[in-house]
């Protein structure tokens, strides 16, 4: 039996590699921690919460104490750290709630596994889940790979790769087993809707203007959330300690082709005149410091692990489409509240 620490497991990605792990490794205890922010929500994991190998507690990551007693009483034997402030216009708005989750959390983290494994490290593992916007931008060719050196932009991309740094300090300096992974732009189920798909879903659903930020040439490589999910559970089992590897769909969209495609599929479910979701498209102004494209290059992965995205993007982005109208209540019951507002504070004036 293993014992596995999810952290984040109520939020998006979290909540995809929780239900695999539940579901296919009867013989894990898995604890999911999470806050429970706003974007974590225990509505995700209705389907496994019964499960007999499936934990939950509730809990901050940026309270060490609390994270040191954690570990000595469960005795963790593994860590897939998920939990983090993931929004970047947020951290534009907010540094140091991004400061305080992304760094101070994992630090916490760091230093109980060091010290609750200590001498122990054999079939020990942290592996820290991470994202390609560590690596900065890049212009119309290239793409990004493990060893690209780090360039981040955002206070959300530069306490990512603070962590990222930190977590590979602890294996260089204290032996402890890490693992790291990097990925693009997720879709899919279960994202809350302040990231561009969910958002502008949810805006067409209400009739509402589509903010596309500056010219909307902006490039990111979208992968469907369970092909990462499967990735993370690749790499957490065969992956050689120490090692990074990038994940990525291959799949470069301009964000304005992206959200062309999006208003055609709605169009469609909806059974909408064509064209008419494309009426919504307003072009408002650009995020500050904002990244002009990703692209990863995930050949390590699929070369020395075996995995690749499983889904080609027309099919995902039907799926997702029909999974969040079938799904209008989640989305009602996460936009109601404190998203108001946030959504005022954020698009009143651009
Ligand atoms: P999310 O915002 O949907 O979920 C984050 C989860 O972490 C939530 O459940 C939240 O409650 C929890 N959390 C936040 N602060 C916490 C704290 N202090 N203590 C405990 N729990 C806390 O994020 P996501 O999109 O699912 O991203 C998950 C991870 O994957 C993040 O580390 C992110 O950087 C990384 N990532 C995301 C993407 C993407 O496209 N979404 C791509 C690559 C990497
Ligand atoms: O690349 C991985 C990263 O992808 C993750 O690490 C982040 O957690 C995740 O949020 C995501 O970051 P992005 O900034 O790329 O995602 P977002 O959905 O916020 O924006 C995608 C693109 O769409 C980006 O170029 C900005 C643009 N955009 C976004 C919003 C919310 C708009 O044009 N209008 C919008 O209202």
């Amino acid at each position: 039996m293993k014992k596995i620490l999810v952290t984040g497991g109520a939020g998006f990605i979290g909540s995809h590699v929780v239900r695999l792990f539940v579901n296919k490794y009867p013989d894990y205890q898995i604890y999911n921690l999470d806050k429970l922010t706003y974007a974590g929500n225990l509505e995700n994991l209705r389907d496994v919460d019964q499960k007999p190998n499936y934990n939950f507690i509730k809990g901050d990551i940026i309270d060490g104490d609390f994270i040191i007693n954690l570990f000595k009483k469960e005795q963790f034997d593994g860590v897939i750290h998920l939990a983090a402030e993931s929004h970047v216009d947020r951290s534009i708005a907010n540094p140091m709630e991004f400061i305080m989750a992304n760094i101070v959390g994992t630090v916490n983290l760091l230093n109980a596994a060091k010290h609750i494994w200590k001498d122990h490290f054999k079939d020990k593992l942290f592996y820290h889940v991470s994202t390609d916007e560590v690596y900065g931008s890049l212009g119309d060719t290239g793409f990004f790979y493990e060893d690209t050196p780090y360039d981040p932009h955002s206070p959300y991309s530069a306490s990512k790769a603070s962590s990222d740094h930190l977590v590979r300090a602890y294996h260089d300096t204290y032996g402890l087993p890490m693992l790291i992974s990097n990925c693009s732009n997720n879709y899919g189920p279960n994202q809350f809707p302040e990231k561009l798909i969910p958002l502008f879903i949810n805006n067409i659903r209400h009739n509402k203007p589509l903010p596309v930020y500056g010219k909307g040439e902006n490039v990111r490589d979208w992968l469907y959330v369970e092909d990462h999910a499967v990735a993370i559970d690749i790499i957490f089992h065969k992956g050689p300690v120490g090692e990074t590897f990038n994940i990525g769909g291959h799949n470069e969209w301009k964000n304005i082709d992206l959200i062309k495609v999006l208003c055609r599929v709605m169009d469609e479910k909806l059974g909408r005149a064509k064209g008419e979701s494309e009426k919504l498209i307003t072009y408002v102004t650009d995020r500050a410091g904002h990244d002009l494209r990703y692209a990863i290059d995930s050949s390590k992965l699929q070369k020395q692990l075996g995995w690749e995205p499983s889904l080609q993007f027309e099919e995902g982005i039907e799926k997702t489409v029909d999974w969040y109208i079938e799904n209008q209540a989640w989305l009602d019951n996460v936009t109601s509240g404190n998203y108001q507002k946030y959504y005022e504070e954020m698009y009143l004036n651009r």
